[in-house]
């Protein structure tokens, strides 16, 4: 594991639910301070999943930082990808907990970027009716997003994140030097889910990741811990007044449900989840000028910057009635009818549906169709 230059206090974000509060600490090297972890519950036993790639990079590390909490302390290596967020490897954590004598109080530590996170949450939601989990992010869109407010889930061929449950973590820890280790293309990908935090709730925000993408592309430590930390910040405050996606919460999928078509369209893992979402993003946004939520002026200028990111652009060409069938799927979608994010003016969005017909011209536009 990289060692971080100095281990400095952390940066803490809290999650505000009543009895299932918890703290988001964001720092670099915390990963190795056994007193960060000061909010895991005590047990006999722990278990640590984590995949084939981030193991041997930070598992031994991790493991070490805890020997102090645990008796035992077990790691559980799943195989690396999205095409595997599936129920044949969830299972294999309920065979390491089965097998190795788990009970209701043994801590499962999810070690790794969305999909460990997704899949850990969803067995620690369902083991024994529930056990304990800490959620340790290691890629940049799992530290903004899919490691806080306790969506958890695995996909089936038919959707993407059909199954699951809300389950909240204990404790969720961003240790910022993990990023160094990060290929290129999933450093741009988490640079979707921070780029959506702007259209749809904080315009200063946006213009602060504008003026800053280059020292982001570049990892520059203090443009990171800045973009997680306000990426962190508008998740609590969206999750804290909207735990269940009964309303406000619906707006952090903006660009999700033209993304989860590319996604599940072309197969679990051919576009990384946020490329999936940077195009879908775009297109959502020309279909918000379609309906006079943004100008022109606008579309161009998120568009400049999920290029400028990194990311894709123009929409595979599957076909205007495929996307449409894939997105009838969406979690969103009610009686048959498909319901967008769109921005209603910059820094605001709203869930809504949109006549088929705006949808087929986005998606010529963009590519699609
Ligand atoms: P991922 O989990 O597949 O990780 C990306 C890749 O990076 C993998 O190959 C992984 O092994 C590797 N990796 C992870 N950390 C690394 C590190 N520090 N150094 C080197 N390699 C590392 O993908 P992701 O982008 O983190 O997450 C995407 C998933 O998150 C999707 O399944 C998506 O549906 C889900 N998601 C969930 C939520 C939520 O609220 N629960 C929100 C957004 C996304
Ligand atoms: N990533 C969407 C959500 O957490 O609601």
């Amino acid at each position: 594991m990289p060692q971080p230059e100095s281990i400095a206090s952390p940066q803490r974000v809290d999650i505000r639910l009543g009895d299932r509060s918890y703290p988001i600490l964001i720092g670099a090297g915390l990963l190795g301070d056994p007193s960060q972890f000061d909010a895991v519950p005590a047990a006999a036993s722990a278990l640590i999943v984590t995949n084939t790639t981030v193991s041997p990079i930070y598992a031994e590390a991790l493991q070490k930082t805890l020997a102090g909490r645990f008796r035992t302390i077990h790691v559980l290596e799943l195989p690396d990808g999205e095409a595997h967020k599936d129920w044949p490897t969830l299972n294999l954590v309920f065979d390491a907990l089965l097998q190795q004598g788990s009970d209701r109080k043994t801590v499962l530590f999810a070690l790794g970027g969305g999909v460990v996170g997704d899949m850990t949450g969803f067995a620690a939601a369902s083991y024994m009716r529930g056990v304990p989990f800490v959620q340790v992010p290691t890629t940049l869109l799992a530290q903004v997003d899919s490691s806080v407010g306790g969506k958890t889930a695995i996909n089936h061929p038919l959707g993407k994140n059909m199954i699951g449950a809300f389950y909240q973590p204990q404790l969720v820890l961003c240790d910022l030097a993990t990023l160094a280790t990060l290929p290129a293309r999933e450093l741009s990908a988490g640079l979707a889910e921070v780029i959506k935090y702007g259209p749809i709730y904080d315009m200063a925000f946006f213009d602060w990741i504008e003026a800053n993408i280059d020292a982001l592309m570049a990892r520059d430590p203090a443009a990171l811990a800045h973009a997680v930390r306000r990426s962190c910040e508008i998740k609590a405050e969206v999750v804290g007044q909207d735990e269940r996606e009964t309303g406000l919460r619906a707006i952090l999928n903006f660009g999700h449900t033209f993304g989860h078509a590319i996604e599940s369209g072309l197969g679990y893992g051919e576009w990384l989840h946020g490329e999936a979402v940077g195009c879908g993003m775009v297109m959502a946004a020309q279909l918000s000028q379609r309906l006079g939520g943004v100008d022109a002026a606008f579309v161009q200028r998120l568009t400049t910057l999920v290029e400028r990111a990194g990311l894709p652009t123009v929409a595979p060409k599957l076909g205007a009635e495929r996307y449409l069938e894939l997105m009838r799927v969406d979690k969103k979608s009610e009686a048959g009818e498909i319901r967008f994010v769109l921005i209603d003016k910059p820094g605001s969005a709203v869930m809504r549906p949109a006549p088929d017909a705006l949808v087929r011209e986005v998606l010529a536009h963009c590519g699609g169709a």
